[in-house]
């Protein structure tokens, strides 16, 4: 019995190794709380599948109930971003897999005891040797939560219509979509294929006093960068709340009552984009039309 037992145990592991590549391995380590030191958070802790890989807090909550300063953004669609965090400075998925291991309002572990801890975990050892040949390390710790994290690219009804099928959205995520490439302006900003031209942009949520996240100026010390952030992907925007680099709106229709008219909400921002000079001027129904269209960005699985 004993022996069956076992036999029957290294069969599953043989099997479940075989079958495992770089992105399953990766999937794997992202839902694990192995990366992180009190061995209580994993990624998908503030990365929430359910909430396309986003969070539902202000700002992230890591170790300890340690707070972060910036929300946490979706870690979909990443394949075609330029650069990662909301101030740019990772270069590459592989690059920013690692920070949030160290950080510590994070994860708070030293990449090297995380890589410790999967050497001495023999099905992760075996894994990693598996895949690519070698003990776990930091590169292919990195290559494979970016591998994962790749494959997490979605569509959406919004995609189908631009794809040609009409009747794929409805005729007030129609005219949202018009409102949002004419009056809105915000194609100036979300455009290309995921909705970002991924350029760093201030919408005017930094004054110095209340809003105090200089963004993109701390990493490039530029002056002409203050206030700047990573214009971000707008699909599935509707399940990501709350909004905005330090997660200060709370809902969809917060952020279009913002850019009707920003100086109702920050009076002296600085270096904002001369874009959101005017207020809009929306009405109440083409309001509604510019939620209703952002809400066709939402993939099928979400819904
Ligand atoms: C405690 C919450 C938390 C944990 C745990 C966490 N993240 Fe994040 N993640 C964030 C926050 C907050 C940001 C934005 C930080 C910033 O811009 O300074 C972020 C940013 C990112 C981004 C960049 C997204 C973009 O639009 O540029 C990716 C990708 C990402 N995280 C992947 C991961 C991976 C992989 C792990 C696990 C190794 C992880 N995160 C663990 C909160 C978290
Ligand atoms: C000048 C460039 C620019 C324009 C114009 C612009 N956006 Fe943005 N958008 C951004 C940037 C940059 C952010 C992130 C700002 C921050 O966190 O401080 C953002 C954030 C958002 C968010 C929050 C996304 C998230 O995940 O938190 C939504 C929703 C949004 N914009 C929708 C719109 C809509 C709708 C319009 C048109 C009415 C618009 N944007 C016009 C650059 C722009």
């Amino acid at each position: 019995m004993f022996m069956g037992l076992v036999g029957l145990s290294f069969f599953n592991f043989t099997q479940r190794s075989q079958e495992m590549d770089s992105a399953a391995l990766g999937k794997r380590l992202f839902m694990d709380s192995i990366l992180s030191a009190d061995y209580t958070l994993s990624c998908a802790s503030c990365h929430r599948p359910e909430f396309a890989f986003a969070d539902t807090s202000a700002v992230s909550v890591g170790v300890a109930g340690r707070k972060g300063n910036r929300n946490t953004p979706s870690s979909m669609n990443m394949s075609a971003r330029e650069s990662f965090f909301w101030d740019g400075r990772a270069l590459t998925l592989e690059e920013q897999a690692l920070k949030p291991i160290e950080n510590p309002v994070e994860m708070n572990l030293k990449i090297e005891h995380a890589i410790e801890r999967l050497q001495r975990h023999s099905e992760y050892n075996q894994l990693f040797i598996d895949i690519y040949g070698e003990s776990p390390n930091a590169s292919l710790l990195a290559r494979a939560l970016a591998d994962f994290q790749r494959t997490l690219e979605t569509g959406s009804p919004y995609d189908r219509f631009m794809q040609g099928d009409s009747s794929a959205i409805s005729a007030a995520a129609q005219r949202g979509l018009t409102l949002f490439n004419e009056k809105g302006k915000c194609i100036e900003c979300h455009f290309a294929a995921d909705l970002t031209g991924d350029e760093f942009r201030n919408i005017g949520l930094y004054d110095n006093k209340i809003y105090q996240d200089s963004g993109r100026a701390a990493i490039s010390k530029n002056p002409e960068d203050l206030g700047k952030f990573k214009t971000p992907s707008l699909r599935n925007v509707a399940i990501t709340a709350p909004y905005m680099h330090d997660g200060s709106f709370r809902t969809l229709r917060e952020v279009i009552d913002y850019y009707d008219q920003p100086d109702k909400f920050v009076s002296h921002a600085i270096n904002r984009d001369t874009l959101l000079n005017k207020p809009l001027q929306l009405t109440e129904s083409e309001k509604q039309d510019l939620e209703t269209f952002l809400r066709s960005l939402t993939a099928k699985q979400f819904n």
